[in-house]
């Protein structure tokens, strides 16, 4: 369905409008162009949930005036196959004049100390526009459990403070990250890349592992964390780094040292095409 209406229709014949109800609602909210990061959390929410409901939107509100907006991957029939295959109950694909009634909307700011870390850095503003967008979405699905990628680790942790602050009524699910066979996180953005450029990405996932491997032995502290994984990035030399760092999963503040779980975090450009990739460095 295309609109607030159409959705509103569904879930009253659900009889989920007004809770409580039986039946359990899993939301994904995704911008589309579906692959299979997407299928593992709609497989995860095909799993726990009785109702699957899918968002397509690319939302502009998260999109900095030089950033990809216009040139996004748009796959919508495709995509709504994909999620027949996988059982999806419904797709929920709204145009931005059917969500954004305003020019200028009423805006969710998530916490500074969040946001002004890692992406947050180079991308002013699209917290906020993740945030808003998200907030709308929970409040027109209505889902008991919502789910989103290990991926997007500073969106998660965005997401699960905007959850407890504004008290809102849904569990937040996190899905491990899923790569190519190579290695490559995927991503919707990995359609922008040549092969060769394609090939280069590998080495954001090996720079992590090369990490991920110190760790294993022993190695806790940041700078030599974060030197590895710049050293292996920086032998790409079409490759630029935008940033390495270590912070804490939960609160994103940087860490002199993992005491119990890290998050070692990575964006590069390769040409003009923005990577993200991130592993969890556990302790326990
Ligand atoms: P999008 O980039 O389409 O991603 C939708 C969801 O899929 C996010 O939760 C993201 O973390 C997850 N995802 C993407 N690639 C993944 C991978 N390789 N492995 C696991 N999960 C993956 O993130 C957004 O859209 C938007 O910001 C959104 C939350 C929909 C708000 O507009």
């Amino acid at each position: 369905v295309k609109t607030i209406a159409g959705l509103e229709a569904f879930l009253e014949n659900l009889g989920t409008t007004s809770r409580p109800t039986s039946a359990t609602v899993g939301f994904v909210p995704t911008m589309g162009a579906l692959h299979t990061g997407h299928l593992a959390l709609i497989h995860q929410a095909r799993q726990d949930c009785e109702i699957v409901i899918v968002s397509i939107f690319v939302n502009p509100l998260q999109f900095g005036p030089q950033e990809d907006l216009t040139r996004y991957p748009q796959t919508l029939a495709q995509d709504c196959d994909l999620c027949q295959t996988a059982a999806v109950d419904l797709v929920f694909a709204p145009s931005a004049a059917e969500l954004y009634l305003q020019a200028n909307p009423t805006r969710v700011i998530p916490p500074p100390e969040l946001t002004e870390v890692l992406c947050g850095l180079s991308r002013p503003g699209h917290f906020t526009g993740v945030a808003t967008v998200v907030l709308k979405l929970l409040h027109l699905v209505k889902p008991q459990r919502a789910y989103f990628g290990q991926k997007d680790a500073q969106q998660l942790a965005i997401i699960r403070r905007l959850v407890a602050d504004l008290n809102l009524p849904v569990k937040i699910i996190a899905v491990p990250i899923v790569r190519e066979s190579a290695g490559l996180a995927l991503s919707s953005r990995n359609q922008y890349l040549t092969p060769l450029e394609r090939e280069q990405a590998r080495a954001i996932f090996q720079a992590l592992n090369q990490a991920q491997t110190l760790f294993q032995q022993g190695i806790r502290d940041r700078a030599a964390l974060i030197a590895t994984v710049q050293k292996h990035l920086t032998q790409v030399p079409t490759l630029t780094l935008d940033y390495v760092d270590l912070v804490d999963p939960r609160t994103m503040q940087p860490l002199e040292a993992v005491q119990t779980q890290g998050l070692l975090a990575t964006a590069v450009y390769l040409g003009p095409t923005r990577l993200i990739d991130n592993c969890l460095l556990d302790a326990c």
